[in-house]
This record gives C-alpha cells, sequence and structure tokens, in this order.
C-alpha cells in the first residue's frame, strides 16, 4: 500500500510515536490508539488520537469503523522484562489477550494487514550468534513468552483469514527522532543508554553496571543497538513490501554489531563531555551475556539500510532529546 489511513496501536509510546511521524511525511494518516497507561499525549503529534485499552474490542471496532484503515501497525504492550517476571498475568492479559482481541476486531472489520512490534527477547538464551530468524524461540522471562505468542496468534490469524502480516523482531531500540519531535520517555525509565544520560548529567546516584563478570572481553554484557527511526523505516519497509495474503514473515531487527555495558558508558561519555559515575553490582537476572542480531533476511527482502551504524551518533540523538526534555521541564 502507498497511501491511506494505518491504525498505529501504542502510537503515543516510543517506538509508535516515531513510526507516526514517519507514516505521515510518507503521506499516510497515522490514528494513534492508545490508553496513555505507559504513552503520553504529548507525543500525538501527527494524527488524530482514541484514547482506549487494546483489550476494549467495542472501541477498537468503532475506531476502525471510523477511521477504515488499511493496515494496523502494533506497538501497544507492556515491555518491562522485570515487571512481567513480578506480574506474568497482567503481561499475558495485555499483550497476548490484548493483541487478541485486536485480530478479533481486525477480521470483523475486514482489515488483512499487521505489522507488529516483537522483540529478540522471543530468543531467549542465545545458542549461536549473530541470531539470526531460525534461532530456536524459547524465551526465558514472561515478557519474551507474551510476545512470541502473539506471533503465534497473528501467523495463525493470517493463515485462517488470509491476512497478511510481519513480525518485527527488535534489538535494542535507541536514540530519538533526530529533530527531537519525540524521543525515548520512559516512566520509570530502565534502560541503560537514558540512564547512563542522566547520570552523566548528574541525576541520581549514578549508574550500576549490572555484572561485570559475564564471559565478555571487558566482563559486561553485550547488545546490538538500533536507532529507533530504523526501526520504524523497517515498519514502512515492511508494510509497502505486502507480504503474501495468509502468510506471516519475520525478520530481526538490529546494527549487527555489539557494544559492552562498559563501550556504552565511554560513548555517553565522549558524547556529552561528561563523566558517567559507575558502580559495579550484581547481575540482573535473565540477562544474556551477549545479544546481537542478524538482519540479513530485513535488508534482503525489505531493502532495508539502516542510516544511524555508530553508538555515537545514536547516543548523541538521544542526548539532544534527553536535554531538550530536561530544558522543557524547567
Ligand atoms: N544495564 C545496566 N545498568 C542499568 C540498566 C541496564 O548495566 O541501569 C545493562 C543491562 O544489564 C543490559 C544492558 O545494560 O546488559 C542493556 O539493558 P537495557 O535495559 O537497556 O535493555 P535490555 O537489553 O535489557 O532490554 C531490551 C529491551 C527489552 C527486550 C530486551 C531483549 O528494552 O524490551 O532488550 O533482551 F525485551
Amino acid at each position: 500500500m502507498s497511501s491511506g489511513t494505518v491504525l498505529v496501536t501504542g502510537g503515543a509510546g516510543y517506538i509508535g510515536s516515531h513510526c507516526c511521524k514517519l507514516l505521515a511525511a510518507e503521506g499516510f494518516e497515522p490514528v494513534t490508539y492508545d490508553n496513555l497507561f505507559r504513552g503520553h499525549r504529548e507525543l500525538v503529534k501527527w494524527g488524530p488520537f482514541v484514547e482506549g485499552d487494546i483489550r476494549d474490542r467495542d472501541l477498537l471496532e468503532k475506531t476502525i469503523r471510523r477511521y477504515r484503515p488499511a493496515a494496523v501497525m502494533h506497538f501497544a504492550a507492556l515491555s518491562y522484562v522485570g515487571e512481567s517476571v513480578e506480574n506474568p498475568g497482567l503481561y499475558h492479559s495485555v499483550n497476548v489477550g490484548g493483541s487478541e482481541v485486536l485480530l478479533r476486531a481486525m477480521t470483523a472489520c475486514k482489515v488483512k494487514q499487521v505489522v507488529f512490534s516483537s522483540t529478540c527477547a522471543t530468543y531467549g538464551m542465545p545458542e549461536s550468534m549473530p541470531i539470526d530468524e531460525q534461532h530456536p524461540q524459547q524465551p526465558v522471562n514472561p515478557y519474551g513468552v507474551t510476545k512470541l505468542a502473539v506471533e503465534q496468534a497473528i501467523g495463525k490469524w493470517s493463515a485462517e483469514t488470509n491476512g497478511s502480516s510481519v513480525m518485527l523482531r527488535y534489538f535494542n531500540a535507541a536514540g530519538a527522532d533526530p529533530e527531537l519531535e519525540t524521543g525515548e520517555w520512559h516512566e520509570p525509565e530502565t534502560h541503560l543508554i537514558p540512564l547512563a544520560l542522566a547520570a552523566a548529567d548528574g541525576q541520581g546516584p549514578g549508574l550500576t553496571i549490572f555484572g561485570d563478570d559475564y564471559p565478555t572481553p571487558d566482563g559486561t554484557c553485550i547488545r546490538d543497538y538500533i536507532h529507533v527511526t530504523d526501526l520504524v523505516q523497517a515498519h514502512l519497509l515492511a508494510m509497502r513490501t505486502d507480504a503474501p495474503a495468509g502468510e506471516s514473515q519475520a525478520y530481526n531487527l538490529g546494527n549487527g554489531e555489539g557494544f559492552s555495558v562498559r563501550q556504552v558508558v565511554d560513548a555517553v561519555e565522549q558524547v556529552t563531555g561528561k563523566a558517567v559515575p559507575v558502580s559495579n553490582g550484581a547481575r540482573r537476572e535473565g540477562d544474556p551475556a551477549s545479544l546481537v542480531g542478524s538482519s540479513a533476511r530485513a535488508r534482503r527482502d525489505l531493502g532495508w539500510q539502516p542510516r544511524f551504524d555508530d553508538l555515537g551518533s545514536i547516543i548523541a540523538t538521544a542526548w539532544g532529546w534527553y536535554q531538550q526534555q530536561g530544558a522543557s521541564s524547567q
């Protein structure tokens, strides 16, 4: 599809809001559907907004009938690994139950295309690296379990309804819109880069490094950081590619290069010109030593080419956003 309306569930969140900006720039009308539990009304800037829960079948159907989207970009979910361990029932209800309600509403309203925000957490502990899409999916926390269950539900939906679906499995989303119209805004914040930026800025007691005895060159965990605008570009490409009816495709989205926590801290110091106070803490439960993805398939089939392929430029956009948020809250 090349124009029209797209329903963006979770469009008031970090990745969803970047997606809305891109869709609008490309001539689509993004309709944000979000309950604002973790999303922010201030980040809905590029199209209509409907406040609602992803489990609310009536409101979803009303919204779809009113705006008649040709496709759905499905971001709405809870996404904290630690919280999912504490409250797996909630994660199941929102992530799995909500997605099932969405699929039923799509079927009732004859919407035939969905692009799903999935995660490398569906793979669990890596058996080989880089991780490609053939890697076994054996998630080790409830968050990953729920995302895998949604992938399976969407696959089944595609087969049963002749719908087309794409699962995009992100590695570590990072950075902000280079024009700083949206960015990472989590409450609470748990992610490494924003926490390291806040520590560099003198906020709080400093950054705790979760484990320095991993079997990696400097002992800290390695992750594959991918810029949020590159992620949403892949969503657009996936939607335009129109996966064959009745089938579902899965693509990893990462840069294919791993950086350790210490390397991220060094890069934050370089970008900000400030020291990051760090202390070494215990390992965080469920953290694999290293997670690096192969996105060869997305590059080949979707023509996806990440623009932010170095850590410094990713962090620079996150720092720009951090500073702007600080300035606007003063
Ligand atoms: N880390 C620290 N200190 C902190 C925060 C993080 O050392 O204060 C470390 C973590 O242990 C990890 C790395 O920094 O090794 C990155 O941690 P993040 O919390 O930023 O990201 P995760 O890799 O844990 O999580 C990301 C996504 C999740 C997804 C997961 C898949 O945010 O949604 O990848 O493994 F489930």
